[in-house]
């Protein structure tokens, strides 16, 4: 019997590529950048399974180039606002993303940022590197607290929860809002309350933003949202670039209102250098790095390749992504 095509859109950890080269014929797109689009629809014509990032549209012009064979699309990813879910589900193609296995990296790069822009970390050590370190000074690079602060988390799924359970461990009084409150067994182990949103706003000293990029949450934090925070805050976005308005963002970093922002996702990616936002001392920003650990980006790949593998088969996938009601 002949063996699966598969595409894998861009070099994963050998972790996942080896489970792949077990079962099926695979191509992977060897080049540091994404695919170029013509070449994308070139190389998926005929594949049975592709393995996509989150840096390739999955759409109808896709699926379309891949034709009839395409039985399954694998996300190396938890978010998947890149595939076009009700396109798959039309034509009974299943869809898999990469839960569970990146929260606490990501819960871990959400509260570094935290800190990093409370302490003003970047701040200090280019103050250093730039040999301007005289003496030691009482009103030398002043930040803000984190112990007794408030810190607001939008969304509390997983990931969310997790940045929850770091926040306590540093002294902080953690509200949270989302879709609906969390049992209650979750709200006492992680001692979150449950607020509106307007009321998280209001309330936090920092924001965190850890909801899925959807048309119910792009720019969920607009110029309005950010008005509503308090003068002197901070916001923190691992999520989705475009949850946030970042060209409200920007006014409101630079009239002062917002204090600081530490972003691990912009609209759009990447982010060029002369960019406003990049060259302000009070905003970090690191390429969409959360879940960038080698044990975590190992995890990704083999749960990437399962699902691709299981989809192959005609097998439930491990970890669908839900199709939208129709
Ligand atoms: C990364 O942003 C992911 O969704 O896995």
């Amino acid at each position: 019997m002949s063996r699966h095509r598969v595409l894998v859109t861009r070099r994963i950890p050998e972790a996942g590529l080896r489970l792949l080269h077990e079962a099926a014929e695979v191509d992977v797109w060897d080049g540091e950048l994404p695919p170029p689009r013509d070449e994308l629809l070139r190389r998926v014509a005929g594949v049975h399974g592709l393995l996509a990032l989150l840096t390739d549209r999955v759409d109808d012009e896709l699926l379309d180039a891949a034709g009839p064979g395409l039985k399954v699309v694998s996300n190396f990813a938890v978010g998947y606002d890149n595939i076009d879910v009700a396109a798959c589900a039309r034509r009974g193609i299943p869809v898999g993303n990469t839960p569970g296995v990146l929260t606490e990296a990501t819960a871990d790069l959400a509260m570094t940022l935290l800190l990093a822009v409370a302490r003003r970390i970047t701040e200090s050590n280019t103050f250093v590197r730039d040999d301007r370190w005289v003496t030691w000074g009482p009103l030398l690079l002043l930040g803000k607290d984190v112990s007794g602060a408030t810190l607001g988390i939008v969304g509390f799924g997983r990931i969310g929860r997790e940045v929850a359970r770091r926040a306590r461990g540093f002294g902080m009084r953690v509200l949270y809002t989302g879709r609906g409150r969390a049992p209650e067994a979750v709200e006492s182990e992680l001692g979150a309350t449950w607020v509106d949103f307007d009321s998280l706003l209001a309330q936090s000293d920092f924001v965190s933003v850890h909801v899925s990029l959807s048309a119910e949450t792009r720019h969920l934090i607009d110029a309005a949202a950010l008005a509503k925070m308090r003068p002197g805050s901070v916001l923190i976005n691992t999520a989705r670039g475009p949850v946030v308005d970042q060209a409200a963002l920007t006014d409101s970093l630079r009239s002062g209102h917002l204090w600081g922002a530490g972003l691990d996702v912009t609209d759009p990616e990447p982010m060029r250098a002369d960019d406003p936002l990049v060259n302000m001392p009070n905003c970090l920003i690191v390429p969409h790095v959360a879940s960038a650990t080698e044990r975590t980006r190992d995890k990704m790949a083999e749960k990437a390749a399962r699902n691709l593998l299981a989809g192959l088969r005609g097998d439930p996938l491990p970890d669908p992504v839900p199709a939208p009601a129709a």
